[in-house]
């Protein structure tokens, strides 16, 4: 890590997409962490720009405009504002969130473009793409679909088959068919600017490969495969009407690639911020002395730490990041998170069902966040999270102490008296907490940096469980007051630390010990609070989350579930990863069925016997309403035959014979096309 003190700081968060509204992932992912960094580096008095903003360009859009018969600026207005207010109430601290469709950033994008062009980066090169004639416009790539060359599955996509996992060009595809229209598309010759990417490898090597090492593992192992891969030239404009127009004569038509502009759109924030708020933006982009990072999602590593870096590095003087933490990604409930399946916790939703617990939230996303591998959030650990240790832990200790201040001392703070050496170890460890706390933001470790303040919250509690003011208060109260003081020395040091993770909390906390913001290195000392300073009033910080509101927030979700499988889309979500030892573990054997029966009193069970090769059986097996048992006897089946064996309607079922459910919810023997002998292994 570049061990410079830097005292400026430029911070960008990915600008959303504006089709649709942020979810969780994005929060755990990419927000959280930002908002904690950004909030965390004011505290330390650096200079800080935190900026943001909606992407409101690409195909995405304008098709949606399409379908929803409304114009693209109409759509991206209706998402920016529901975007944008919903950060707003979340705490997500940006000095600026702007937008890509405003005339700043068309500015910027199109004079960036210009620069690269008359610097002769640029390739120029006439290809034939694909052409919807019905729409009259060209296609992306990930809107033609076809026959795939490799497995033959006929909704392959025109960059990829999602059933064989190869990766594809569109002039690969058979039969290829405009998804815009259904059409067949035709060749038709048009003219792009390319980014070469190959001349910049060697550079990218020694930037990232050689200089960059203390970058997170996943993100400098993409950047490590991109590179060794062999990088081509990008194609930066495409020919669409909704963009930033392409600033060349005979280019009607074509706009900047969305990914080309979006980036860019850091920039133009930072000039509406600085326009806004008397700053100068130039040295938040062009001084050596100021900090550059990118917080994003791991899907945006490339754009982030090979092709911006080298679009920044070919129009000269600007600076490049420093670091691009890239989290992984967050599911939900076990399943993947998805947009389009509406599997998703929305953030405006949330904020209007659980108001007031904006900061439980930002709780539970960080301390799920995926920094190094994907996790999971589901409603049970949010559930735990608040009453096992946001209101047992942290609320509890302020509780305590703000309680028997009031108590013993009218709530005004009393002044330390004698200290034992259990007050000068506590004392000790109070004050490493905010160093180690921030040594953690700095390095990324956003989980750590929560579980430190937490284990802050702890020596609180633990402090006054051993030392028990509530027994002493008849016979010393000098012992008291001076237990009370560091107490209240730990609770101001919480309001302070807390911050960063809990705005919300901390605000409240402030508010009742009479404090106003104080700056982090004021954290950790027992001065912050002087004798005879007057509290305020206490209240509860944190309040029992109870099952009944986690079960509607459940219950939201299975009706989703239900809905999507009514609707046909897909019969359930993508599950998560598993890894390669946990799948071996399941042993799946091909065999085959001996004898079938009904199971009495069950109209969905039947009561299978089968040979597995090595054995013959008894499994139940939930099919009786799609199959008569006479239809089943003699059919190779595959079964799952190491399951542990479970009671079912007083049978003992040893295994579970595998079925596809189709979309139609009919079910299907897995079996081989002919037979073969009975045990062969399936894996
Ligand atoms: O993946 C996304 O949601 C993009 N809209 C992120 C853009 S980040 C930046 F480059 F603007
Ligand atoms: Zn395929």
């Amino acid at each position: 890590m570049s061990s410079k003190n830097f005292q400026r700081y430029t911070i960008t968060a990915a600008l959303p997409y504006a089709n649709g509204p942020v979810h969780i992932g994005h929060l755990a992912g990419v927000y959280i962490p930002a908002d904690i960094y950004a909030r965390y580096l004011r505290a330390n008095d650096r200079a800080v720009a935190f900026v943001c903003g909606s992407d409101e360009h690409g195909v995405p859009i304008t098709l949606r405009a399409k379908k929803e018969g409304a114009t693209p600026q109409q759509i991206v207005d209706k998402y920016h504002g529901l975007i944008k207010e919903s950060f707003y109430q979340l705490g997500i601290s940006f000095d600026i969130y702007s937008r890509t469709s405003s005339p700043v950033h068309h500015q910027t994008a199109s004079d960036f473009f210009t620069t690269l062009y008359q610097k002769g980066v640029f390739e120029e090169k006439t290809s034939e793409q694909y052409y919807d004639q019905k729409n009259e416009q060209f296609l992306a790539d990930r809107y033609i679909m076809g026959t795939c060359p490799v497995c033959g599955n006929k909704d392959a996509y025109g960059d990829q088959c999602e059933s064989c996992g190869s990766t594809l060009s569109p002039n690969d595809l058979k039969d290829p068919r405009s998804m815009i229209s259904g059409e067949k598309p035709v060749l038709k010759e048009t003219r792009h600017w390319y980014l070469p990417l190959d001349k910049y490898e060697k550079w990218l090597r020694e930037w990232i490969l050689e200089g960059h090492q203390e970058w997170k593992s996943n993100v400098y192992g993409q950047c490590k495969s991109w590179i060794e891969q062999g990088l081509q030239p990008r194609a930066v404009t495409r020919d669409l009407e909704w963009g930033v127009p392409v600033p060349l004569q005979d280019a009607a038509g074509k706009v900047l690639y969305v990914w080309f502009d979006a980036p860019i759109g850091y920039i133009s924030a930072t000039k509406d911020w600085a326009a806004q708020n008397q700053k100068d933006w130039v040295p938040y982009w062009q001084d050596k002395e100021t900090k550059l990072v990118h917080f994003i999602g791991k899907d945006n590593i490339v754009f982030h730490c090979i092709i911006f870096p080298t679009m920044l590095k070919a129009h000269g003087g600007f600076i490049l990041p420093e670091n691009v933490p890239a989290n992984e990604f967050l599911n939900l409930e076990g399943n993947k998170i998805s947009t389009s399946r509406n599997w998703a916790v929305w953030l405006h939703e949330y904020l209007q069902d659980l108001p007031g617990k904006e900061d439980v939230l930002r709780f539970a996303l960080c301390a799920n966040a995926p920094e190094t591998k994907d996790y999971d959030f589901t409603w049970k650990d949010y559930q735990a999270r608040n009453n096992n240790e946001l209101l047992a832990i942290f609320g509890n200790f302020i509780n305590r102490v703000l309680v028997l201040t009031a108590k013993y001392y009218q709530g005004k703070v009393p002044a330390r008296k004698t200290l034992y050496s259990i007050d000068e170890e506590v004392i000790a460890k109070l004050e490493e907490f905010p160093l180690r706390i921030g040594k953690a933001i700095e390095i990324f470790k956003f989980r750590d940096a929560l579980s430190e303040l937490m284990d802050l919250a702890r020596l609180g509690n633990k402090y006054l469980a051993d030392t028990e003011p509530w027994k002493l208060i008849k016979t010393d109260a000098e012992r008291v007051a001076t237990i009370m003081n560091i107490s209240l020395q730990i609770a101001a040091t919480l309001a302070i630390v807390s911050e960063p993770f809990l705005p919300f909390t901390s605000a409240k906390l402030l508010l009742m010990l009479q404090l106003d913001l104080l700056k982090w290195e004021n954290a950790g000392k027992i001065s912050i609070l002087q004798p005879g300073h007057q509290l305020g009033e206490s209240s509860l910080l944190f309040e029992k989350i109870e099952d009944e509101l986690i079960e509607k927030q459940v219950q939201k979700l299975m009706d989703t579930k239900a809905a999507n499988a009514l609707e046909n889309k897909v019969v359930t979500p993508a599950k998560q990863t598993v890894q390669f030892d946990d799948f071996t573990k399941n042993d799946i054997r091909i065999a085959t069925i001996l004898a079938a029966e009904r199971v009495p009193r069950s109209k969905k069970l039947l009561k299978l016997k089968v040979d597995t090769g090595f054995d013959q059986r008894t499994v139940v097996s939930g099919i009786a309403e799609h199959f008569e048992p006479e239809t089943v006897v003699g059919r190779q089946v595959s079964i799952l035959v190491n399951l542990a064996p479970r009671q079912i309607m007083g049978i003992e079922s040893q295994g579970m014979i595998l079925m596809a459910e189709d979309k139609d919810g009919s079910l299907h023997f897995i079996h081989p096309p002919s037979t073969i002998s009975n045990g062969s292994a399936v894996s």
